[in-house]
């Protein structure tokens, strides 16, 4: 994130809270920690942009803490019904009616109660007041495609109860949903940009899904909504890896050819990261990044061979050990240094 290092150091850098940001508990966490200047359980923010009066302290107790060294990336699903779930459908009344599974007619809820268990250490249990506390004055913004809006809404769901009626408000300004938190003086947001850079999928609802056209050096047009924003989280990877080439634009806009994916989805994250370089100020924002959700396009991926291709019909257990979907590119993307990246693949 800092100027001198090279895209490779950068995105290194980055990764260690990347993939974290796919278990929930996991992102609230990693949020606390890097909000965090010191290592003293209780400290007090410095330096925010708003809200002279809201300087509280916030405590940080051990329990609260995970080991340093912990590697929580290394770890297991584990069926918990006693902790979980944190929320349900009917205590959170934000959700789209796409992820209300049981609403939409879904039969079982085994799959409400699986815990991220790291080999090493003990995830602290989420905490909605402390993560309100630490966004005290400030925006949280998730950035990406569904999956990411999935974990803005669980990120909302996770911290709503704790708010009274009327204090709360989730609004939709298309590319974004704001959720705002009165009291805190705080919001958690939502930004529909499926490649971050620009393409021809940007509008929230109406996107072209086939004929997909990136602009691989265009980025300002949504660079000026996440700007002074305290807390980015980016993701983007499924949208690339439709096809092993995609149609794109570097340099003019007007010449559109076809780009192999990998190279498509560096060009892109070498525009997002001058973005970061340019934009973001490390000592009062923070940008987590996560990619490489497996892939999940295609209906013949369930159960090949058994005469039930194409259907995802009872499937409820999770696939245990690495899993990443047909077509998904997890080779160095970026050299040596990327070694990290192929780490991902154990969750
Ligand atoms: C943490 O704070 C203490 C006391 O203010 C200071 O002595 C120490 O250097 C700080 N540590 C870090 C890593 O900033
Ligand atoms: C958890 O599941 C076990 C086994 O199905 C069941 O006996 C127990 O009552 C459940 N506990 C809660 C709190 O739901
Ligand atoms: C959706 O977008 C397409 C292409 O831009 C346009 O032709 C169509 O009218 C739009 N539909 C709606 C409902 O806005
Ligand atoms: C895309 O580039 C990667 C890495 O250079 C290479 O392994 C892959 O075969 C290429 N795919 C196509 C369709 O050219
Ligand atoms: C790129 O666009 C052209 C023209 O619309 C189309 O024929 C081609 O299939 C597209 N390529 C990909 C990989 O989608
Ligand atoms: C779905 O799973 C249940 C429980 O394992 C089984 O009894 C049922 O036959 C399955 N249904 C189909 C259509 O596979």
């Amino acid at each position: 994130m800092m100027k001198p290092l090279s895209l490779d150091r950068r995105i290194q850098s980055l990764f260690p809270i990347a993939l974290a940001s796919l278990l929930i508990i996991g992102t609230a966490r990693l949020v606390l920690d890097n909000l965090q200047s010191n290592d003293s359980r209780v400290f007090r923010l410095y330096g925010w942009p708003r809200g002279e009066k809201h300087r509280l302290p916030i405590v940080i107790s051990p329990k609260d803490r995970i080991d340093e060294g912990c590697n929580v990336f290394e770890g297991k699903w584990v069926w918990d019904n006693v902790s979980y779930p944190h929320y349900t459908e009917e205590s959170c009344p934000f959700l789209v009616k796409q992820v209300t599974c049981q609403r939409n007619g879904r039969p079982d809820s085994f799959y409400k109660n699986w815990r991220w268990q790291p080999n090493e250490c003990n995830l602290p249990r989420f905490d909605p007041l402390k993560l309100l506390q630490i966004l005290r004055g400030k925006r949280l913004m998730f950035v990406g495609d569904s999956v990411q809006r999935a974990q803005f809404e669980s990120m909302v769901c996770l911290v709503q109860s704790v708010i009274p009626k009327g204090k709360k408000s989730l609004r939709r300004v298309p590319p974004r949903k704001i959720f705002t938190i009165e009291e805190y003086d705080a919001s958690i947001e939502y930004y529909w940009a499926p490649f971050i850079v620009e393409s021809n999928s940007d509008h929230a609802t109406n996107h072209t899904v086939k004929k997909r056209s990136v602009k691989l050096d265009s980025i300002a047009k949504h660079g000026k909504e996440w700007e002074g924003v305290d807390v980015l989280v980016f993701e983007s990877y499924v949208w690339w890896m439709y096809k092993p080439l995609i149609n794109a634009t570097y340099g003019s806009p007007f010449d559109v050819k076809e780009y192999n994916v990998t190279t498509a989805y560096r060009l892109a994250l070498e525009t997002w990261a001058n973005w970061i370089d340019t934009k973001i100020n490390p000592h009062t924002q923070k940008v987590f990044f996560m990619s490489l959700s497996p892939t999940h396009l295609w209906n013949w991926e369930w159960k090949p061979g058994t005469g039930s291709d194409g259907n995802c019909f009872n499937e409820s257990y999770p696939i245990q050990g690495p899993y990443w979907g047909t077509g998904c590119s997890h080779i160095n993307l970026w050299g040596t240094q990327g070694q990290a990246l192929d780490k991902g693949t154990e969750i």
